[in-house]
This record gives C-alpha cells, sequence and structure tokens, in this order.
C-alpha cells in the first residue's frame, strides 16, 4: 500500500502533552475528511495509549513518548505511540478489561479495551523494563473518496 503522508513526534511524558497528541493526531488526518465519530475515535485511542505511556511508562522517570503515524492511499491510518518505561510484563493480562496496575489512582482499566474498541487493530509490543510499543490501525475513507479528490 502507498503511503501518502507520514509524520513523528517526540515529547515530554507531561500530562498536558495528552492533548498536544489529540492535536497533533487530528489535524494530521482532517487532509482525508474523517468522519465526526471517526475523529472523536482516533483522538480518544490516541489519547489513551500516551496517557498509559505517561502514567504506567515512565511514572515519575524521565524519557520521551513517541507518536508516529502514517496514512496510505486507501485512507488507511496508521498510528504508533511507543515509550521506552517500565514495560508490561503480560500484555495478554493487561489488555483484559478491567485489569489495572493502579485501582488506587481511580484508573478503571479500560483504556485498552477503548483502543481495541475504536480502531480496526491494536497491536501491542512490550518488553520489562525496555518500553511499550502501542500500534493502531483504522480505516478511515474508502479507496473511492480518496481517487476522486486526486
Ligand atoms: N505504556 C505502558 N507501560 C507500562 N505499563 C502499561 C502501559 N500501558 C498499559 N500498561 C499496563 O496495563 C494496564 C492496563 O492498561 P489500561 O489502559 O487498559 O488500564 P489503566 O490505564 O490501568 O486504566 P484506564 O486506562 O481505564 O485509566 C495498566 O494498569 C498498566 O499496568
Ligand atoms: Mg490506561
Amino acid at each position: 500500500m502507498k503511503i501518502i503522508n507520514e509524520m513523528r513526534l517526540d515529547f515530554w511524558p507531561r500530562p498536558e502533552n495528552e492533548s498536544l497528541a489529540r492535536m497533533v493526531i487530528s489535524a494530521f488526518i482532517m487532509p482525508v475528511n474523517p468522519t465526526l465519530e471517526q475523529l472523536g475515535d482516533v483522538k480518544t485511542a490516541v489519547s489513551e495509549a500516551v496517557t498509559n505511556a505517561i502514567v504506567h511508562g515512565y511514572r515519575e522517570a524521565r524519557g520521551l513518548v513517541r507518536l508516529r503515524a502514517s496514512l496510505d492511499e486507501e485512507g488507511g491510518l496508521s498510528v504508533e505511540i511507543a515509550d521506552k518505561g517500565c514495560g508490561i510484563a503480560d500484555v495478554e493480562q493487561a489488555r483484559r478489561p478491567f485489569f489495572t496496575t493502579m485501582e488506587d489512582a481511580d484508573r478503571s482499566g479500560m483504556g485498552f479495551t477503548v483502543m481495541e474498541s475504536f480502531m480496526d487493530e491494536v497491536e501491542v509490543i512490550s518488553q520489562v523494563n525496555s518500553g511499550t510499543i502501542v500500534r493502531m490501525r483504522k480505516r478511515l475513507a474508502p479507496a473511492h473518496a480518496l481517487a476522486r479528490e486526486a
């Protein structure tokens, strides 16, 4: 599949950068005219993954969160959120609804479930003490819509 645009953004794991990531991903997908629902879905999924990188991956530690995204000619979005934080010991368990390691901090354990329900595909690659990569895909526009614009 031919890639028609690509971006990368590195930022500090600070809470205010959740909204930065939401804004950047919105602006990035705007050219393929997503519906309001698709826009909301992508922003929410990215925001959940970025929040996880900040609150679980790094906690108080320093490092960078990397957001990468690409769009293909058929309106397929690929987005990746990566941290070099503490990593996840058991990814399968972490992805289960309501599983959280931060009950005390009022977390509901629904972040991965939200990502899965709002995106077409979610892949989690993680290694303890090395970090975590969350890769997600979503089809935003039918092929003919983009072909017409070209
Ligand atoms: N980037 C990450 N680095 C380290 N651990 C992570 C990361 N992302 C998720 N986790 C682990 O996976 C668990 C489940 O994540 P999930 O987003 O589903 O729930 P949560 O963050 O605990 O709660 P919620 O997202 O509902 O506020 C987390 O509690 C945490 O232990
Ligand atoms: Mg979460």
